[in-house]
């Protein structure tokens, strides 16, 4: 989380500073600031709030400069204030710091600086960091050594960006666990914590890896490790477009990314079918293949959305592949000591690919000897770069902080290497064709479902008053009640839940009243009798039904207060098309009540704190 900027170039840095902002603001959106130096003066410019409120000071204050930094903060120390937001700076005002995430060892790097003299304004750790490189600084009298010293000094994780008043042809960046990203123009050179902050400048970038520094000038850069050895860094070429990263005539990313999913979701299957076979190909995990196969069991580790992905792809393993499968969520597999073998697959599934927590754990998993896949969809990001072998799922940039097109394109890739494994055990060939024939329509029933936005748009507003929500599936469609639950609150801040339906009886039977929505998914699969007895005891119970049904299902159309129809598919692929009625209503119900959907307070889109 937080979003960091910066330029040194010809042009003037601070509208390249700001733009570059706002397409970082999804990492997290409570205060702002930029540090810009010159040959007359150093500035920096701080608020509370988001960047539209800096812009508004920025343009107020206009000043030249070819050198800058910018920030966005989602807050972990201090309250999210001016004088907490970055860029932080050393007493004279002449070295500036922008930070993206924690120095865990503050405290006590604090109270030596204290001792020596030093003065802080802010609650944050960020601030520390300055001082102790202004300390280093007056001891090595260079930029780049002096940040290099006081980050040996560090525990914990960072971006970081430096610019300091005495040597104004240069940015020091240095990653340790929060992404940092270097991007490489004419006479101009950038760095970000990711690339949609620059690709309206350039495409060829360089990622900097734990433990290496980076000097950038306009026209040239060196890169070190942490102890001061060089290194030569691959370029990459980025292949996201300008379109791919604004709302396109939507009023909300979040709308867009949800209308997306047709495309987005034939983009993960698209050249990865082999119909004859009954086959998916995967070229990101070949030569790994046999090695999964005969895994002795596959753990899946996520948080949020992408843990609510590896649940389904638990139940479709499991049922095709018969290989028993266990779900764990990232941050809890860190740190319990984990009985994981070499004998072990672990897949980690994470949209942005940065997340701290899911990082950390597969580091956790690799020193065990385990294969470690990756199921991204940021191509280059740490998780990819990391694993041992992975798969994108191609959707395109997620910028809405709600997770949309990323969860059913996660699906999607793991419908593919279920198929991939099932197939090589004992999945039939017509099976896996089977599969393959409602994989090549899925698009074409995403498409029938976003035609009825209106029509859920209605019944949504209906229910937009409601306090609290309860989301019932079975099967693979529990996973997806979890998913609905979790969109709702996390952008109408309504309280819902998820709950498998049978286990309703066990407990949050008790809430149900006539001011209590229960939102059903109750396709005709194998538990679907089960599910019409579920609805029954809510209906006993006076609760307001809303049921994600099939087309042609008159049963429950009859029990309940509204239905919303989707396309019959394959039951793997079934939480793909349920889970799209569900992010209308969330989407819906939040515009209603007048929210900010693409960046509902307290989240953040990309998580790079644990
Ligand atoms: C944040 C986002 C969620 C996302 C989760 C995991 O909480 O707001 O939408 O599901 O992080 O992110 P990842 O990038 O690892 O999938």
């Amino acid at each position: 989380m937080c979003g960091i900027v910066g330029y040194i170039g010809t042009k003037n840095s601070l509208p390249i500073l700001i733009e570059g902002l706002k397409r970082l603001e999804y990492r997290g959106y409570d205060s702002a600031g930029v540090a810009i130096i010159n040959s007359k003066e150093c500035k920096v410019i701080k608020t509370k709030g988001k960047v539209s409120e800096l812009e508004k000071l920025v343009s107020a204050h206009p000043v030249e400069s070819h050198l800058g930094i910018g920030h966005t903060r989602w807050a972990t120390h201090g309250e999210p204030n001016t004088i907490n937001a970055h860029p932080h700076f050393n007493k004279e005002k002449t070295l500036f710091l922008i930070h993206n995430g924690i120095i865990e060892n503050y405290l006590s790097l604090k109270k030596g600086l204290l001792k020596e003299g030093y003065e802080f304004i802010s609650e944050t750790d960020t601030e520390v960091l300055t001082h102790l490189i202004d300390h280093y600084l007056k001891l090595k009298n260079s930029l780049f050594q002096a940040v290099r010293y006081a980050l040996n000094e560090v525990e914990g994780t960072y971006g970081i960006a430096v610019i300091y008043k005495n040597e104004p042809d240069k940015i020091v960046v240095a990653k340790k666990g929060s992404p940092l990203v270097i991007g490489l123009g004419e006479n101009e050179n950038f760095v970000a914590s990711d690339v949609n902050a620059l690709i309206t400048h350039t495409k060829q970038v360089i990622y900097l890896e734990d433990g290496e520094i980076a000097e950038i000038h306009k026209d040239s850069y060196t890169t070190k490790t942490i102890s001061d050895e060089t290194i030569i860094k691959e370029i990459f070429h980025v292949d996201v477009g300008i379109d791919d990263i604004t709302k396109g005539g939507y009023p909300h990313f979040m709308l867009k990314e949800i209308m997306d999913q047709p495309e987005s979701i034939y983009n993960s299957m698209r050249g990865r079918l082999v119909y004859d076979e009954g086959i998916s190909k995967l070229g990101g995990l070949q030569g790994f293949e046999d090695r999964i196969i005969n895994s002795k069991r596959i753990i899946i580790s996520a948080c949020g959305t992408s843990w609510h992905a590896a649940l389904v792809g638990e139940y479709m393993i499991e049922q095709y592949a018969g290989i028993p499968v266990e779900v764990e969520y990232a941050s809890e597999m860190r740190y319990r000591n984990p009985i994981i073998s070499k004998e072990d697959t672990v897949i980690f599934i994470s949209q942005s690919g940065e997340t701290a927590d899911t990082l950390a754990a597969m580091k956790e998993a690799k020193k065990k000897g385990a294969l470690c896949l990756g199921i991204c969809n940021v191509v280059g990001s740490s998780i990819a770069r990391e694993s041992d072998a992975g798969v994108y799922i191609h959707a395109g940039p997620e910028i809405g902080v709600a997770s949309t097109k990323a969860f059913t394109s996660q699906i999607v890739v793991l419908v593919l290497i279920t198929l991939m494994l099932a197939r090589k055990r004992n999945l039939s060939l017509p099976d896996g064709q089977d599969i393959i024939k409602h994989m090549q329509k899925l698009n074409e029933k995403v498409a029938e479902i976003l035609k009825q936005n209106e029509y859920i748009k209605d019944i949504a507003e209906k229910y937009a008053d409601s306090k609290n929500f309860l989301y019932l599936g079975r099967g693979y469609h529990f996973p997806v009640a979890l998913e609905g639950a979790l969109k709702l609150k996390e952008i109408s801040y309504i309280h819902a839940e998820g709950y498998p339906a049978a286990e309703m009886k066990h407990g949050p039977i008790a809430l149900i009243d006539n001011n209590m929505p229960v939102v059903f998914i109750a396709t005709k699969d194998s538990v679907y009798e089960k599910v019409v007895s579920n609805i029954q005891e809510v209906r006993a119970r006076k609760g307001r039904i809303l049921a994600i049904v099939n087309e042609g299902d008159t049963q429950i159309e009859s029990m309940v207060d509204h239905v919303i129809k989707i396309p019959k598919s394959h039951n793997i692929l079934n939480p793909i098309l349920s889970v799209i009625p569900l992010q209308l209503i969330a989407y819906h119900i939040a515009v209603k009540k007048g929210l900010n959907v693409d960046q509902p307070r307290n989240l953040a889109k990309s998580v790079t704190v644990e």
